[in-house]
């Protein structure tokens, strides 16, 4: 059978960040609360003229660049950040590339899931045809209404992957364990920007999704929890990992060690909640940060509120850190502008409306941006950086 997976990855976050010990003082609370109790340190913030596709062509740059386009007969663009009830946030990527016209392109969502939904539709295309590949963007802004308790989880940040015949970072092995639920635990109605959300409920509804996900992993001859050598899961916050893989530890009876838990949520607790960039976020986290992971097991476990859940796993290749991913990570994000408390409570407070044409701010140094609304369409450029 021909090895199927993610050939490359490449990550991209905003111009802005907030630093979450200038949140807490703000708010008058330890930062310790956010620091140890969840787990993050950052929040990555969007400035005017970046969105959900400015930063998902910015990842998939790169990725073009090192493979050119022959075989992308598609891309898929995962987001619960959704531009149009209509048009495909991709189509604008595959403009911003300059993508062949022969490239399908759709939009998946279902919360956070949506990006591995993306993975799994592309690996059954590439084993239809392994001469094709597939370009997935998952790509998401993390916002909370201001002074609730999801705020300090906020983030922004996309990742694009090449999924294709023969991968060079990571085989995904064909077993996988789904779990699914009608829960309310966190959606967005379609006349709110932010999301509405039952904290407690969602922490819950996530734990069962884990250990109902490995349950039907396990029952359909997926491989042993002893064979799992690190595990990466969707992170909301990365304390949230450290909930799950010790509950998957009580719920399997197998001692998962660490995990990887430390290694795979670096770029996490800096980049905040990127939704359905999050899980695999944390997967270029793992990989740009150990140097022995080659023919190890990981299991990834994907969780979208509403909910769908899947627990899958990855062969991870020989030479998997050699493209210099993590050097690039880390200037991105240590690249970003801090905003003050003040500046960042106004920017989060605009909203724009279809129905007013307007040109952004040229702010962002990312090589796309978001120019404005005209004749109500958005419009987008290339800043030539
Ligand atoms: P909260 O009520 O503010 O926090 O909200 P808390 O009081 O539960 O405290 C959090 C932790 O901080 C606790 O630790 C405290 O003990 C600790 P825990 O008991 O959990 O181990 N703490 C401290 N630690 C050190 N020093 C201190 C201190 N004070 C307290 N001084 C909540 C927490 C997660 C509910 C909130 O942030 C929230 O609503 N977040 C948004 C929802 C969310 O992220 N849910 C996660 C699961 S759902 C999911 O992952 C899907 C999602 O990504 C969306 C999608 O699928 O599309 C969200």
């Amino acid at each position: 059978m021909t090895a199927i997976g993610i050939h490359d990855l490449e990550l991209s976050t905003t111009h802005h960040v907030l630093g979450l010990t200038a949140l807490a003082e703000f708010q008058g609370i330890d930062p310790n609360k956010y620091h140890i109790g969840l787990g993050q340190d950052e929040i990555s913030m969007p400035a005017p003229d970046e969105d959900v596709v400015t930063m998902g062509a910015s990842a998939a740059l790169p990725i073009i660049a090192r493979h050119g386009t022959e075989g992308i007969r598609t891309l898929l663009f995962a987001t619960e950040t959704g531009l149009d009830q209509s048009k495909a946030a991709g189509v604008w990527v595959h403009e911003l590339l300059d993508l062949p016209s022969s490239v399908r392109v759709a939009e998946f969502k279902q919360a956070c899931y949506a990006g591995t939904a993306a993975l799994q539709a592309a690996l059954g295309i590439v084993a239809r045809n392994p001469a094709e590949r597939v370009l997935i963007i998952s790509s998401d802004v993390a916002r909370y209404e201001l002074g609730s308790p999801g705020e300090p989880t906020q983030g922004a940040g996309a990742v694009a992957m090449l999924v294709s015949a023969e991968p060079a970072l990571v085989e995904i092995e064909p077993t996988s364990g789904v779990y699914t639920d009608d829960v309310d635990d966190f959606w967005r109605p379609n006349d709110s920007t932010t999301a509405v959300v039952d904290g407690r409920l969602s922490v819950r509804a996530y734990l069962d999704a884990v250990a109902g996900a490995w349950d039907d992993l396990a029952g359909r001859g997926g491989p042993d929890a002893e064979s799992l050598s690190r595990m990466v899961y969707h992170q909301p916050f990365t304390k949230m990992a450290m909930k799950a893989h010790q509950h998957l530890t009580r719920h399997t009876g197998v001692d998962l060690g660490e995990g990887g838990l430390k290694t795979g949520s670096i770029y996490n607790r800096r980049l905040g909640n990127t939704y359905t960039a999050s899980l695999y976020a944390s997967l270029a986290s793992l990989l740009d940060h150990e140097d022995d992971l080659a023919g190890s097991r990981i299991g990834m476990f994907s969780y979208g509120s509403g909910l769908v859940s899947e627990l899958f796993t990855g062969i991870v290749q020989p030479g998997y850190n050699g493209s210099g991913r993590r050097e690039r990570t880390e200037a991105m994000i240590e690249a970003r502008v801090p905003l003050d408390v003040d500046t960042y409570r106004e920017l989060h407070s605009k909203t724009l409306s279809s129905l007013q044409d307007v040109e952004t701010p040229r702010v962002t140094k990312a090589p796309f941006r978001f120019a404005g609304i005209k004749d109500r369409a958005r419009f987008y450029q290339r800043t030539g950086n």
